[in-house]
């Protein structure tokens, strides 16, 4: 079973992936690190595992449906089963959204619905929620809307900073992400129109 992790940035979560990959607890290869961003962190984690790496620098292209294309040829020629978004800052098109329906899910620092888009920390703790957490859901082109397939939550203490909150947010996604792409890679998760089944 063959991931492809797209990340934008320092990649904690790519590295969570790596690790549980190499300890044999992901039952999946990570077959391929796509980053919109050359330099970032998660460049060198992968260079460092020895994972292939397609960089690309958006600004270069005229559209988003461009690059797309062209990630999607790099993720049929490493015959990639499952897209795991992990930091990945970028609406995703149907060039993608389509071929890889199904099979493309995302990690959001919070209990969607409650909190989507940038900064989800901070929202819940302006918002003045208790409990907050993680959600992993499939991608469907909207921003942080797909249907949902498993979620942890984290209390928020009467004292937390947005920093503080996410970094307690943060840990349970590293825990939580290689978990359900070794659910994925034992074919425990399917998507029914929007309904997901576990089993
Ligand atoms: C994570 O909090 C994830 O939920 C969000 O972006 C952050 C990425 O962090 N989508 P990292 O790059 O994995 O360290």
């Amino acid at each position: 079973y063959r991931i492809a992790v797209f990340a934008s940035g320092t990649g904690s979560n790519f590295q969570a992936l790596l690790d549980a990959s190499r300890a044999g607890r992901l039952g999946a290869q990570i077959a391929l690190l796509v980053c919109d961003k050359p330099q970032a962190k998660a460049v060198e984690r992968a260079k460092a595992a020895g994972v292939p790496v397609f960089a690309f620098t958006p600004k270069e292209y005229d559209s988003r449906e461009a690059y797309e294309r062209i990630i999607l040829s790099e993720l049929e020629r490493a015959k990639i089963d499952l897209i795991v978004l992990a930091g990945y800052m970028r609406l995703i098109t149907s060039v993608l959204v389509e071929p890889y329906e199904g099979r493309m899910i995302n990690i959001h620092p919070s209990l969607l619905p409650a909190f989507p888009g940038k900064d989800a920390p901070l929202q819940a703790i302006e918002h003045g929620v208790r409990v907050s957490g993680v959600t992993v859901h499939f991608v469907d082109g909207g921003m942080d809307t797909g249907p949902i397939i498993a979620q942890r939550a984290v209390e928020v203490m009467q004292e937390d900073t947005a920093i503080e909150l996410q970094a307690r947010i943060q840990d349970m996604e590293r825990l939580l992400y290689p978990e359900v792409v070794s659910w994925f890679a034992a074919g425990r998760v399917k998507l029914e129109g929007r309904r997901v089944i576990l089993f």
